[in-house]
């Protein structure tokens, strides 16, 4: 059966909401290319920190339609325009998440610690000056502070609180926010990671990163990593490194 994702026709829109983009396309062409594993996978609980217009979510929800009637769905926003534009997003496709407009995940946590199976984001991720970021609004939307990593390094501890075991994490990172040194940071927390899809446009260099708990990753008590299955590291650290060395030679066309 062919997967459906979000129709652009039917995205709900405001001027303070940020549009689908490359990197929102870049995200769910990473979901698509991973789709036959997602069905596999079975996740029952699914959730988007940061949903935007509702394009990501409610592709999510098209493409796991087979599976989508036992998954429960959860979408957050700290814009509160952004609730609604997805509320009427989803309701166009006939769709339904439970949203939250909420820091991340604040308020949930607890409640959802431990169970999600899925997590997708697409963060603001554009290096900015400090104090651009929390900003209302669609400023919200892409500023990143220094190296973009700002509200990036408040949500990878709130993912490893909220991931189940099984749990699955896609997250969309710039080559300005040091992916390479975010997957050895989320290594040390027990997580390998590989690139799912990489996109470079004339502004940025894309990276859409599937990240999964892997328990041949041993992390001591200090939050060093122990005895690492080396294949892991240096498969996804050889990724960067051949991505490096493509961006240097390559003009700025798109490729993933
Ligand atoms: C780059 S946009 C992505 C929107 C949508 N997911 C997409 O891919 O088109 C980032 C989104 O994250 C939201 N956001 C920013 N900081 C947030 C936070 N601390 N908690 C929840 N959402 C946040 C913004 O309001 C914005 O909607």
């Amino acid at each position: 059966m062919s997967a459906r994702i979000a129709q652009i026709r039917l995205v709900s829109s405001h001027p303070e909401v940020y549009e689908p983009c490359d990197d929102s396309f870049a995200l769910v062409d990473a979901l698509l290319a991973d789709r036959n594993n997602l069905l596999e996978h079975k996740p029952t609980l699914c959730m988007e920190v940061g949903c935007g217009s509702g394009y990501v979510i409610t592709s999510l929800i098209l493409l796991l339609e087979e599976e989508a009637n036992r998954s429960q769905f959860f979408a957050t926003d700290i814009n509160h325009h952004a609730i609604r534009v997805t509320r009427e997003t989803m309701e166009a496709h006939g769709v339904y998440a439970e949203l939250i407009n909420t820091d991340i995940a604040l308020g949930l946590e607890n409640r959802l610690a431990g169970l999600v199976d899925l997590l997708v984001v697409n963060p603001p991720y554009v290096p900015t000056p400090e104090e651009e970021v929390g900003r209302e609004g669609i400023a919200s939307a892409w500023a990143g502070g220094e190296n973009g990593r700002a509200v990036i390094d408040k949500i990878l501890p709130v993912a490893d609180k909220l991931l189940s075991k099984r749990g699955w994490l896609y997250m969309v990172l710039l080559t300005a926010n040091n992916p390479s040194q975010i997957c050895r940071q989320m290594m040390k927390k027990g997580y390998a990671s590989r690139i799912v899809v990489q996109r470079s446009t004339e502004e940025e260099s894309l990276h859409i990163i599937k990240f999964w708990r892997d328990f041949d990753i041993e992390v001591d008590p200090k939050d060093a990593v122990t005895n690492s299955n080396p294949g892991i590291v240096d498969s996804v650290l050889s990724q960067f490194q051949r991505l490096s060395s493509f961006w240097r030679n390559s003009d700025s066309s798109s490729n993933s």
